[in-house]
This record gives structure tokens, sequence and C-alpha cells, in this order.
């Protein structure tokens, strides 16, 4: 196990009505001026954003907003938010929705104190040294945005989907979690946000550091949680146990507990960056088609942790040819997401035939010339697992 650093200051605030304690959180993180973010529609159209608002006034705070964040959230949204951020004097960026609003909400919150563009952060040319608070109601269980440092932005000009991770600045005060909110999700959100909370865990799980056992069971257990619960929401999307069992593992998924002490791979998150920004495809639904062909092509480049996977997660009988073990496991990953109505093909995404040279060229130059680190991968085995996602 390596040495490692874990630092989770963000307060959770998790359970039924708990959204009715935003006002008084804010006011405990001392904000006095609060800009509200949310997405497309969904928190309004639940009722959600009034009760917001009620909560803010009754503790006497003021408060602007910022709505229309779209999903793979792009740079526009962001200007908008810095200009108003700093006409509005907002010392607390509240956002309410999921990933892709609490990644504006963050990259706002870095933008404002910074005298430069905020996009110098995400091409690595400037390094976030102050940034506003940011707090989250949260109301989709995925990117786990909720509990991580990291935020992720399309700049819509290049198509370039990159990221930023600042645990000490950019992770929320605090975090409310009522699973109720999730009720009013559709299907495929549900099962797009599982896809992305197992691709998490999958990305820190195919490490070759060794003696990582405790990692490795958290990790698998999380996972198998997840195997069992997300069927259950599909099927009744209010089953509350099912709702408050995947809205917690999406934060433990993504918050680093099952990452520490070992190297990370996370080279199929930038393979499905690519896909998000060019074809603007659900992020989750991305990592379902591409996962499994990573997944496939590592069988014959570095096999064991894929054969624990197989026999750990997917109950596969240890006996036999060990690839046929690990190819198993990879079929019943596939046939799991299958079961969500989850795409597990570039077809099923609905993009037959994806432009390969233009994915591996943009990926190679936002991210290097190689990628990943259970195998550092090459171009040519990029455009190989896009190949095998066909
Ligand atoms: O915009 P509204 O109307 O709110 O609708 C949203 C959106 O269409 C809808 N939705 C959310 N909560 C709902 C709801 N609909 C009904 N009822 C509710 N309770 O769901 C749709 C998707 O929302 P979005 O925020 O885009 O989803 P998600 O949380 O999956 O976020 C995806 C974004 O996060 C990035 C992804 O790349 C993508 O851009 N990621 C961020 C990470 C991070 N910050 O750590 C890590 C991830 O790996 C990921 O890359
Ligand atoms: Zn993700």
């Amino acid at each position: 196990m390596n040495n490692f650093v874990f630092y989770s200051p963000t307060e959770f605030v998790f359970g039924k009505d708990t959204e009715g304690q935003v006002g008084e959180l804010s006011q405990k993180y001392g904000a006095r001026k609060v800009m509200i973010v949310y997405g497309g529609g969904s928190a309004q159209r639940s009722g959600l954003l009034d009760r917001v608002k009620a909560s803010l006034d009754k503790a006497g705070l003021s408060w602007c907003e910022l709505g229309g964040v779209q999903p793979n959230p792009t740079d526009g949204k962001v200007y908008q938010g810095i200009e108003l951020a700093k006409k509005e004097n907002i010392d607390l960026l509240l956002a309410v929705g999921g990933g892709s609003v609490i990644d504006t909400a963050k990259a706002i919150a870095a933008g404002v104190p910074y005298s430069g563009d905020f996009w110098d952060f995400f091409e690595g040319k400037a390094k976030v040294e102050a940034a506003l608070k940011v707090a989250v109601v949260l109301t989709i269980p995925a990117a786990g945005s909720e509990g991580s440092g990291n935020a992720v932005i399309t700049k819509e000009a290049t198509l370039q989907k990159l990221g930023i991770k600042v645990p000490g600045l950019l992770r929320p005060v605090f975090s409310i979690m009522n699973p109720e909110l999730t009720y009013t999700l559709p299907p495929f959100q549900t099962a797009c946000g599982a896809a992305d909370m197992m691709a998490h865990i999958m990305e820190r799980y195919f490490s070759n550091t060794p003696d990582v056992e405790l990692t490795d069971r958290i990790s698998e257990g999380v996972l198998k949680a997840i195997i069992e619960e997300a069927p259950k929401a599909m099927k009744n999307p209010q089953d509350y146990g099912a709702r408050a069992n995947l809205m917690w593992a999406g934060m433990v998924a993504h918050n680093d507990t099952c990452g520490v002490g070992r190297e990370e791979d996370w080279s199929s998150h930038a393979l499905e960056h690519e896909v998000s920004a060019v074809y603007g495809v659900a992020h989750g639904a991305g990592l379902s088609v591409i996962f499994p062909a990573w997944l496939t092509w590592m069988t014959t480049h570095n096999l064991p942790k894929l054969v624990q996977f197989a026999v750990r997660v997917w109950d596969v009988p240890a006996e036999g040819n060990p690839e046929a073990v690990a190819l198993e496991g990879i079929r019943r990953l596939r046939r799991f997401f299958s079961s969500l109505e989850l795409p597990i093909t570039f077809r099923e995404l609905g993009i037959p035939e994806p432009d390969i040279d233009l994915l591996v060229n943009s990926l190679h130059r936002n991210k290097g010339e190689l990628l990943g680190n259970y195998v550092k991968l090459t171009r040519q085995d990029t455009a190989e697992i896009y190949r095998l996602a066909l």
C-alpha cells in the first residue's frame, strides 16, 4: 500500500427532508449572499428550488440564481456565473442538481477570485489558489461531485472536456443528500448514475499496487451493493431503501475511500470524455460502452486483477483458464448494464460509425501520449479499445 493523505472535510447531511436545513447550513458556513446554481428545469418542476429559496429566506440570507446548466456543462455558463457572482458579491455557490450543476458551481467558485481566464486551470496553465465556498443539494447520484474536489467542463469552441482536481479548495463545505429527491429521475438517468459510480470504483480498483486488500474489499462491497440496489430503484423509483443506498454509494465511490493507497487508472474516463464531448451523450452511458471494451483489451495485456474482479464481484467460479474467467466477468458486467437498458456498444449508444481518428487525436492531444496506469495506453491501444466498443 502506498503512502496517502485522505482529507474529506465535507459535512454530509443525509436523509428525508434535509433540504429544509439549507439556510441554516449556509449560515453556519459564513454565507451572506448565495448564488443558487441549477439545471434545465427538474429542480423547478419538483418544487425543490422553491423549498431551497424558502429555507434561505428563513435564515435571512439573500440570494440570486443562475439556471440552465446543461448536461456535459460548458464554459459559457461558467463565464456567465463568474460575472454574476462578482456583480452580486456572492460568497457561497449553492449547486442544486447533479454533476453538471455542481461542476459549473465549482468552476465559478475558482474563477471569481482569479484575475485571468478560468480555463487556464483546466489547461494546466494556472493553479487554483483561492475559491469561493461551494455547497450542494444533490438530486442525482452519479458523478460523486458532492464529495469530490473535481470539476469537469467542456470548452464549447474546441470540444475539449477537461477536469481539475483541487480537493483542498473545491470539496463542497456541505452536501445535502435526500434520497427522496431522486424519485423523479428518469430510469435512464438512474441507470447512467449506477454505471458512473461503478466506473469510479473500477478506475481505482484496476491497479498494480500490491497489498491493498482493504481498499479492494471496500470497492468490491460497494460494487456489489450497487449491482443489487440499482435494479430495485429502476423497478420501483420510490423505493427509499434502494435510492438511499445508491445515493451514498455514489459518494463513497468517488471521495477516494475506494482509492487510497494505490495508483489509480482513469483511462476509461479519459476515453469516455472524448465521446461525450464530441457526441453529447450522457457520461454514464458512454462509460457502459467504453469500460467493458477497456476490460476486454486488458484480458490480453494485464490479466490478474480482472480474474479477481470476475470471481469476487461477479461470482464467476475461479476454476479453469484465467482468461476465460475474466471474460465471463466482463460478460456479466455487460449483461448487467444491458439489464439496466444501458448501451454496451457505440451502435446502441446511437453512434454506429464513430470517428475514431478524431477521438484518438483529441484524446492524446488533451491527455498526453500515454494514458492510464494499469497498462499505459498508446494511440494504437486506444484506437483498438474504441474499435472493441463498436
Ligand atoms: O438539468 P435538469 O433539468 O436538472 O435535468 C438533469 C439532467 O438532464 C436530470 N436530473 C438531475 N436530477 C434530477 C433530474 N431529473 C429528474 N429528477 C431529478 N432529481 O439528469 C440529467 C443529468 O444531470 P447531470 O448533472 O448531467 O448528471 P450527472 O450527475 O451524471 O453529471 C454528469 C457530469 O459530471 C461529470 C460528467 O463528465 C458530466 O459532465 N463528471 C464529474 C465528476 C466530478 N466532478 O467528480 C466525475 C465524473 O466522472 C464525471 O466525469
Ligand atoms: Zn464518471
